[in-house]
């Protein structure tokens, strides 16, 4: 198994029976103007309101279109005085709503339209006001207006000072708006435009495009409890000094990542990386081996699926020294002992969790993977050269299991985790079908 069908998509199947029931017929607009024109295709309406925060939207549209997801920006007049629709109209490859009485549309009624075509419209940055009118159902524009007729799921990122975001009236509206099941991502606190700092500011154009492409997805792990380990470790020689590798992280965030849009209550152990931590997991920061293995240990009660993603050194120093070592003309020789390998280990414990395993190898890939998998006794092993793999973007890897070896199509790490999570969950769970993640 080593390809995915397309996304099952149960908002898209809705989205298209009500066509057939608004009377839409997408022959009236030219050919480049259908909302969208490949109804396979995942599609959002994106809402942007008046707020600095505004020009964050650009990016995310490029996010979003980078993962395959159509854009269809609505603005208020308001975000016009900071952003203009010919960015988002050139960024998106649409026209730009931004017009109650749009004549382009051929029945007049781009509110209906255009929520009706969506799997879900995300607004960001929502201003104080829309906020406001949203929670009480004013629909006076044409964003307000395609949020109040819309019937597809609403999240809206606030975007605002920080004094407005605590202002009562505001906090009323946002308990109002998630009452009304309306999902509010973030704000996040920081410094803001207008130089105070406090919560308030927009997420992040990554964070939201994590948000959605979750949104977007069946939630086949929902209830299900994933942990992973992930980056290198570093084992203390003294003070300053230690045993590392280049392991960057990449891959075990992604997947980590992945097991979170696939609706998983996710534990992630990490050890030292640059990377930020995936929205949604729980993180919790190692340093040396012996450190990982202890945290493993405490999350991996109610664990499903375990991937052991992490280089984890096999030696360690016996005894690390207490102060800095000095230079000398003597040689140093540093006593090493093997560490406790923390795959073996969760998967010979009582009731374990599907482990799966990772092989970084220099040669002999296909060997030394297959004859990990059998001496842990673990179901899956994902191998992969180091020279292709640490530190980089992209990846080519081989899954191992009890089938024999499956070759995946080099790709992101991102895309890859997909496509594994897919796999592990087809062995973990065999009512599961592939088709219900993200291609
Ligand atoms: C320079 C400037 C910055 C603003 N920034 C924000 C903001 O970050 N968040 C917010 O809620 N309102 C902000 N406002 C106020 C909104 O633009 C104003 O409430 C407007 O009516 C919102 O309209 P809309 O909700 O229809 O887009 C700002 C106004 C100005 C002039």
């Amino acid at each position: 198994m080593s390809t995915l069908s397309p996304l099952t998509r149960p908002h898209v199947a809705s989205a298209a029976r009500s066509r057939q029931t608004t009377g839409y017929n997408p022959s009236y607009w030219p050919a480049e103007q259908h909302m969208n024109p490949h109804p396979q295709q995942r599609q959002i309406v994106l809402g942007i309101t008046g707020g600095v925060a505004a020009y964050k939207a650009a990016h995310l549209t490029r996010l979003l279109l980078k993962e395959q997801v159509a854009v269809q920006v609505i603005m208020t007049q308001a975000a016009c005085g900071f952003v203009t629709p010919a960015t988002f109209q050139a960024l998106s490859g649409r026209p730009v709503l931004t017009d109650l009485w749009d004549e382009r549309i051929p029945n007049r009624m781009a509110h209906i339209e255009a929520s009706r075509q969506a799997d879900l419209i995300l607004v960001a940055p929502a201003s104080a006001n829309f906020m406001a009118k949203v929670s009480t159902g004013l629909a006076d524009d044409l964003l307000s207006t395609t949020v109040a007729a819309r019937h597809c799921p609403l999240l809206l990122a606030p975007a605002m000072n920080r004094e407005m975001w605590h202002n009562p009236a505001n906090q009323r509206n946002l308990r109002q708006l998630q009452a009304d099941g309306v999902r509010i991502l973030g704000p996040a606190s920081g410094e803001q435009a207008c130089g105070e700092v406090g919560e308030g500011r927009l997420l992040e154009p990554e964070e939201l495009l994590h948000q959605v492409l979750r949104q977007l997805q069946p939630q086949p792990l929902a209830g299900r409890k994933v942990l992973l380990t992930a980056g290198p470790t570093f084992e203390a020689i003294d003070p300053v000094r230690g045993i590392t590798n280049s392991s960057s992280g990449k891959m075990g965030y992604a997947l980590a990542q992945a097991a979170w849009e696939a609706g998983a209550e996710v534990v992630l152990v990490s050890g030292p990386t640059a990377l930020p931590a995936p929205p949604g997991c729980t993180r919790i920061a190692v340093r040396s081996a012996a450190q990982m293995l202890a945290a493993v240990q405490e999350a991996l009660p109610g664990t499903h699926l375990f991937f052991a993603v992490a280089a984890v050194a096999d030696y360690t120093p016996a005894t690390p020294a207490e102060h800095k070592l000095k230079k000398g003309k003597a040689q140093l020789q540093i006593t090493l002992t093997p560490t406790v390998d923390i795959l073996a280990h969760v998967a010979a414990s009582p009731n374990p969790p599907f482990c799966i395993g990772f092989a970084a190898e220099s040669q002999h890939l296909a060997e030394y993977a297959e004859l990990k998998r059998r001496r842990k006794n673990i179901p899956l092993v994902v191998g992969n050269l180091v020279q292709r793999a640490l530190g980089s973007d992209d990846n080519e890897v081989i899954l191992f299991d009890d089938h024999g070896a499956h070759p995946l199509a080099p790709a992101s790490k991102t895309h890859l985790a997909r496509q594994i999570l897919a796999h592990a969950m087809a062995l973990a769970f065999p009512a599961f079908t592939p088709d219900k993640v993200l291609p």
